[in-house]
């Protein structure tokens, strides 16, 4: 006999066939019909809860899907404005697949539960806010028996990341989907790519290369607050500057590029070692490095080299590479997408060298758009799909290599997971009035790290 909890439960599609029949129904009275797939039509109602940019964005992916109805049923955010720019924005895209009239737009701390509650069980809740609020949320969407596309990081530290694990044991067995929105593992062109790694075409691999260097984005520097603003919602509006809510510029920029070098790596690293320094600070405030240099390192002893920097006027690179001892796998070009993927038969990148290539019959499928068909193909097909346990090593191995760089020691990967910095307690139960996570001195600056002076903490 098979217990796991996917061999249980009919599909929604079953469900639905079975169901439509008076003889159907009589031969399921008595029988528990799982919560998750009780919703009584085969849309999958959908709320967003963080209505910023990536939320927008994930939200029209999912009106997007091609695997069946879906229809966007309730929003939730801190900011009115960022909602109702969200709105107009998809309206303008989706008016046909949206029923988002005023009472199920939600605005506040507890947003988030308002909008879940607009849902059946089986239905499907987007998570776009900052990382912090991700376990508070997800936790709240199990208890509603509410499939989740969650963004990524899904942490920022140790005891965040326990917690997510032991919640995603619990999707599980409630027999949840969840997505994490590492799109490049949905990547066609990297799957390929994956594949022959793993098949030996570049030979073992050596070394891992990954790169993120651009100009000054999103709001990893920020300047004093205005007397008049909120402390709290200043720090969500400029979360990139500050470790609590994002874990810095380092966690919400790298860890893709970090993620995918591990994937085709096929493993995680267990230790790092790190530098980074603040150059050109201004008048900024926030708690980021301007740089950062991350050696990790793989149990089997393979190394992986991470080049972060946030700076205008330098070199621009936005890569990740794979030297094997019979040549070179390029993971990512430019960018997320298109990764424009290949393999090189030495390790030198000229065009004569290349033995594999993306393929020229059209353009690369949209990763954004490739997690959402994958995910909800899930859900309707009724396949084991939860995505949170790699997405939390991801985002762990992601902040061990932020914190050898902030305290200047070698962390392991147990010393990040068995870490008891928790950087923002009690999220689920802050309001407008609690003390802001993080306070600033006198003079309006937050503690920064210090490595060598801060070494079991990063700030
Ligand atoms: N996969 C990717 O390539 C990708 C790209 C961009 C962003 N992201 C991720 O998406 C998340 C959001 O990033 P963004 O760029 O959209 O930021 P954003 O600031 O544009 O959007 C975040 C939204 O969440 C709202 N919010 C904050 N706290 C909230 C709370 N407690 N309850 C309800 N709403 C809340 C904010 O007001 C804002 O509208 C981050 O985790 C980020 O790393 C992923």
């Amino acid at each position: 006999m098979n217990d796991s909890p996917a061999a249980n439960v009919t599909t929604r599609r079953d469900f639905l066939r079975t169901t439509g029949t008076f003889a159907a129904a009589s031969a399921l009275a008595g029988v528990a019909i799982p919560r998750v797939h009780a919703a009584e039509s085969n849309t999958i109602q959908i709320a967003l809860v963080g209505a910023g940019g990536r939320g927008t964005g994930a939200a029209s992916n999912a009106l997007s899907v091609k695997t069946g109805p879906v229809k966007l049923v309730a929003m939730a955010d801190v900011f009115d404005n960022r909602l109702k720019s969200s709105f107009e924005g998809l309206k303008g895209q989706h008016a046909d697949k949206m029923d988002v009239p005023e009472d199920r737009k939600f605005i506040g701390f507890d947003s988030y539960k308002k909008a879940m509650d607009v849902l059946k069980p089986g239905d499907l809740v987007i998570l776009a806010t900052p990382p912090a609020f991700r376990w508070v949320q997800f936790k709240y969407a199990i208890e509603r028996g509410l499939n989740v596309f969650m963004e990524k990081p899904v942490t920022v530290d140790g005891p965040t990341s326990r917690r997510m694990f032991e919640l995603a044991k619990q999707a599980d067995a409630k027999n949840l989907k969840v997505g994490v929105g590492l799109m490049c593992r949905h990547c066609r062109v990297r799957q390929d790519l994956f594949k022959r790694v793993q098949d030996g075409q570049i030979g073992e691999i050596i070394a891992l290369r990954a790169y993120r260097m651009h100009g000054p984005v999103g709001s990893a520097f920020s300047e004093a607050k205005k007397p008049e603003e909120n402390e709290t919602l200043f720090q969500i509006r400029r979360f990139h500057s500050f470790l609590w809510a994002s874990g810095g510029c380092f966690s919400d920029f790298y860890i893709h590029n970090i993620d995918e070098s591990c994937w085709i790596k096929n493993a995680w690293p267990v230790e790092a070692q790190a530098s980074g320094g603040r150059h050109y600070r201004g008048n900024a405030i926030d708690q980021n490095f301007d740089n950062y240099s991350v050696e990790y390192t793989f149990g089997d002893g393979t190394k992986m080299f991470m080049y972060g920097r946030t700076m205008p006027g330098v070199h621009d690179q936005f890569a990740s590479y794979a030297h094997g001892s019979k040549g070179l796998g390029v993971i990512s070009s430019e960018g997320h997408w298109p990764s424009k993927a290949r393999i090189y038969k030495g390790h030198k990148m000229t065009n004569s060298e290349i033995v594999w290539r993306t393929p020229k019959e059209g353009p690369e499928l949209d990763p954004y758009q490739l997690e959402w068909e994958d995910l909800t193909a899930a859900i309707r097909n009724n396949t084991p799909y939860n995505e949170v346990e790699r997405g939390v090593k991801a985002s762990l191995v992601t902040s061990m290599g932020r914190m050898a760089a902030h305290t200047g020691q070698i962390v392991t990967y147990d010393d990040i997971l068995n870490s008891d910095h928790e950087f923002a307690p009690g999220l689920d139960t802050i309001t407008l009035d609690s003390p802001a996570p993080l306070l600033a001195n006198a003079d309006g600056k937050y503690p920064v790290p210090m490595p060598g002076i801060t070494k079991r903490r990063e700030y």
